[in-house]
């Protein structure tokens, strides 16, 4: 049931503080004065003291799970202190890459039936890794074939493109890394600041989701472009990947998330005063490396699009030719789940200025069940 949207995408993205909420239900412990605030994963709890003595946490997914875990594989690292690699799955799989016994591996999925990520759940298995999964879906092979995991609860995701089940992944991922780092006391400060940022998060989201028109109106300036770069870096990496993504297999237009720090390492010889290009900007650690990339692609005419968060214009604007995106500031590992928002809408419109299917592009299945 689409209620009032015309589109389950549609739907789907504006359902995010909801979906968001109930993620989240019944798993964040708010504690009294002298109670450290806290997170409770009920399918974890048991094999916590396992995960946190491995020597690594291996992520596996493809798509657009894939980028869910890379948005929280810093964050992961950071309260964990455990070395995280990234694996999609079907090269995971492909190369017979080493997994071994002392190897946290987690396989992320929306369906919990993607072929590639179940042949990837089957190989670990096999080497002996405990096996965590991250799905939305009760009952799925990946639930069921893992050795614990956790329920994501994002509710059914209609449209193929994936949306609502990618933020709810990076708000598990985060709490997983919460839950990880419980006992370091070294990260009480830190684990609070993200706590609160959780609880603040649906909020955020509604008011991000009011950049609908803005983003209906860039659409509209972009309808007839063959090709959108989008440069991100740290937590946002993910966000580059991911609107990217998007853009590609809803509008059925040419797009692609770079890393920033690689721009001068081939991407750059693309600029010119054509291609659109989104600099996602937000305030971290990486904000005056992002603003010097800015200067760069303003110095070669690029046609920038830049995301900042609200209040910061000024301080990623460049001689006013680039347009502006403020977005809300969150706590930074969280910022991904706001700073997708806009992309997921600007693909959304610009797939129906088009005119194209956006609840069943062409040639894509929701899940994934073969190779
Ligand atoms: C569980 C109940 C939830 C109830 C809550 C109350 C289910 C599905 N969930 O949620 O309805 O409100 O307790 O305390 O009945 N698992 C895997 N692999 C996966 C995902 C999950 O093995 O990929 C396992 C978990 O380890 C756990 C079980 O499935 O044993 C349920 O996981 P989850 O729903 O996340 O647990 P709770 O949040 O505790
Ligand atoms: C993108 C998309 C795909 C899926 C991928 C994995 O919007 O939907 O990239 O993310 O096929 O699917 P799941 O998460 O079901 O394993």
């Amino acid at each position: 049931n689409k209620g009032k949207y015309e589109h389950y995408m549609q739907k789907e993205i504006h359902e995010q503080p909801e979906s968001l909420t109930t993620t989240m239900r019944g798993r964040l412990i708010r504690g009294g004065s002298c109670k450290a605030k806290t997170v409770l994963l009920g399918g974890l709890k048991d094999h916590l003291k396992t995960i946190r003595r491995s020597r690594r946490i291996v992520f596996v997914g493809c798509g657009t799970s894939y980028n869910a875990a890379l948005a929280a594989r810093s964050i992961v690292e950071e309260l964990s202190g455990i070395p995280v690699t990234m694996e999609i799955a079907s090269d995971l799989v492909d190369r017979q890459g080493p997994i071994y016994r002392e190897d946290t591996a987690v396989f992320v999925s929306q369906s919990g039936e993607t072929a590639d990520t179940l042949l990837a759940l089957e190989y670990a298995l096999e080497n002996g890794a405990l096996c965590v999964g991250i799905t939305n879906t009760v009952g799925s092979a990946i639930a069921r074939h893992t050795h614990c995991g956790v329920h994501i609860n994002a509710g059914c995701e209609i449209g193929v493109a994936s949306t609502k089940a990618y933020t709810s992944q990076i708000v598990v991922m985060a709490m997983l890394a919460l839950a990880i780092g419980a006992d370091t006391l070294s990260n009480q400060a830190r684990r609070e600041a993200i706590i609160d940022g959780l609880f603040y998060l649906p909020r955020k989201v509604k008011e991000v989701l009011k950049l609908d028109k803005e983003m209906k109106d860039l659409a509209k300036l972009l309808i007839a472009e063959q090709s959108l770069l989008v440069f991100g870096r740290g937590y946002n990496y993910a966000t580059a990947l991911e609107g990217a993504l998007k853009v590609k297999e809803v509008a059925l237009m040419h797009s692609e998330g770079i890393l920033a720090g690689e721009m001068k390492h081939g991407p750059l010889a693309l600029v010119d005063e054509n291609l659109p290009i989104v600099v996602i900007a937000t305030r971290d650690s990486c904000f005056s490396k992002q603003q010097s990339v800015i200067q760069q692609l303003h110095a070669r005419k690029g046609r920038l699009i830049v995301m900042c968060a609200e209040g910061d214009k000024a301080s990623v604007s460049v001689g006013g030719s680039s347009r502006v995106i403020e977005v809300p500031h969150v706590v930074d590992c969280l910022q991904p789940v706001i700073n997708v928002v806009p992309l997921q809408l600007l693909a959304y419109h610009l797939t129906v200025l088009r005119g194209y299917n956006v609840d069943q592009p062409r040639n894509l299945a929701k899940s994934v069940t073969t190779q």
